[in-house]
């Protein structure tokens, strides 16, 4: 079949690659893509966010299913568009989508569908937040309903604090109307963990856990990112959560949806926080969390475009998933000063060390350790035929391996071998993973 991805970032760049790989998939296009996702796919020069051009291009070059990677041209009602055209695509409606795009309809589905999350109320009126933040227990977390690239979400520890959020959002119009209304909740210790589902309406499988890292330094210091690296699996947590997570979280939202006459179909990201036997729903997205779908692509192991058809057209029933048992671990580099200001147009130098190029004494060390090494494109560009940096996050290398401490030497190895003015990585990730194995006896 002939497929088209719509985004152009690491996510789809994973998932390019891993869709060039399934059998299925005899024509692969991306609107509007990147120097790395163009050694896979055909570039489509259309916006993600063009939708009537994206369907006419569906439609002219009889696609035979669209994937959908970012959150904006699913908040827009891509799939609705595509739908109604009669074209095959991969997520969910625009109603589907706002258990991601609206904070308050996830949380009433939620509590509608018996899913354990913190305890809220939401506000129109910036003086009845204000009450409320008044005499409410500290600290507390504000959240603008709408997307708001991540910046929505500002933990209080003091009143003063939950004032300014609420003021910043309501009235000062911060996140522009995403900020209007808020949601203001009880904070939940814990650890986080993204846990995806794959799922047609009807149906969910489990699709990986994962853990990822949204602080830009090390010791999750510093501002929120889009995430600045990730791991699958997180060896932490209890082997039965999967299956209590499918039945108490991913279960009765997917039926809650089907009441409401809105089916979910694509994929649900649950944001988790656990806490000894606590699983509670930070949040959901309604796409593939990105840094963590490059693992993801790593780890998975059969024909991508055949189980994204099967979830698009409701038959995930008799769909296998398998997710190899190594672990994968990406690492993010990023522009110096992201996720603030950054220059863009920097060369980029030593990806042919990694792969590709000529056999090195690091290539055949990892081919003989069982070690997979591939570098995703976010943030790129060609410039005179030179690679350059174009974004904030500019490149992921993912490293898998038999054990996670060899993924991580192994992913980190390769990315001192990426050379860019200003480069900045997390040197950390999958700290809480590597002390718990470091300190538990074996
Ligand atoms: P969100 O955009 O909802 O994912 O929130 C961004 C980040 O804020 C999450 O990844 C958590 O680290 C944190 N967060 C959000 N809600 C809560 C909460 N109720 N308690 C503790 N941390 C939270
Ligand atoms: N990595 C977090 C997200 O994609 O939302």
């Amino acid at each position: 079949m002939k497929v088209l991805v719509i985004g152009k970032g690491g996510r789809e760049h994973a998932l390019c690659w891993r869709l060039h790989q399934s059998q299925s998939v005899w024509g692969l296009f991306c609107a509007s893509g990147n120097p790395g996702i163009g050694q896979v796919a055909e570039p489509v020069p259309i916006s993600p966010m063009d939708i009537p051009a994206l369907v006419g291009f569906a439609r002219d070059k009889k696609i035979d299913l669209t994937v959908v990677g970012p959150d904006d041209p699913l908040g827009a009602g891509i799939v609705d568009e595509f739908l109604a055209a009669g074209l095959k695509i991969f997520g969910p409606t625009k109603a589907a989508a706002q258990l991601e795009t609206s904070k308050s309809f996830a949380k009433a589905v939620m509590k509608a569908a018996g899913v354990s999350t913190a305890a809220y109320e939401v506000f129109d009126d910036a003086d009845a937040a204000r009450r409320y933040a008044a005499s409410c227990p500290l600290p507390v977390v504000v959240k603008a309903d709408g997307l708001a690239l991540g910046k929505g979400v500002t933990i209080c520890g003091d009143r003063e604090a939950a004032f300014a959020a609420i003021h910043d959002a309501m009235e000062g119009g911060r996140f522009g109307a995403a900020g209007r209304r808020v949601v203001i909740e009880e904070f939940l210790p814990g650890e986080e963990l993204s846990f995806f589902a794959l799922c047609d309406g009807d149906n969910a499988v489990p699709f990986g856990m994962f853990q990822d890292h949204k602080p830009v330094f090390d010791g999750d210091k510093g501002p929120n990112t889009g995430g600045m690296g990730a791991y699958s699996p997180p060896p932490q947590f209890p082997a039965g959560l999967e299956g209590r997570v499918m039945r108490e979280v991913i279960q009765p939202t997917l039926a809650e949806m089907r009441t409401r006459g809105i089916p979910f179909r694509g994929l649900l990201y649950a944001g988790l926080m656990v806490n000894g036997s606590d699983v509670n729903v930070v949040e959901f997205n309604a796409r593939f969390g990105d840094p963590e779908c490059q693992p993801l692509m790593m780890r998975y192991e059969g024909d991508l475009g055949a189980l994204l058809l099967a979830a698009a057209e409701g038959r995930l029933d008799d769909a296998p998933v398998t997710l190899s048992p190594k672990s994968a671990v990406t690492v993010v580099l990023a522009s110096s000063g992201y996720p603030g200001d950054y220059r863009k147009g920097l060369p980029i130098a030593g990806l042919e060390k990694i792969e590709g190029g000529e056999p090195s004494e690091a290539k055949i060390r990892w081919a003989a350790k069982k070690v997979r090494v591939k570098v995703f494109h976010a943030g790129t560009a060609l410039k005179d035929g030179q690679l350059v940096t174009d974004g904030g996050r500019v490149l992921a290398v993912t490293a898998m391996a038999p054990t996670l401490e060899l993924a991580v030497s192994s992913a980190y190895e390769a990315a001192e071998m990426i050379e860019f003015e200003g480069k900045h990585m997390r040197r950390d990730i999958a700290h809480r993973a590597l002390s718990r194995i470091s300190t538990t006896p074996r």
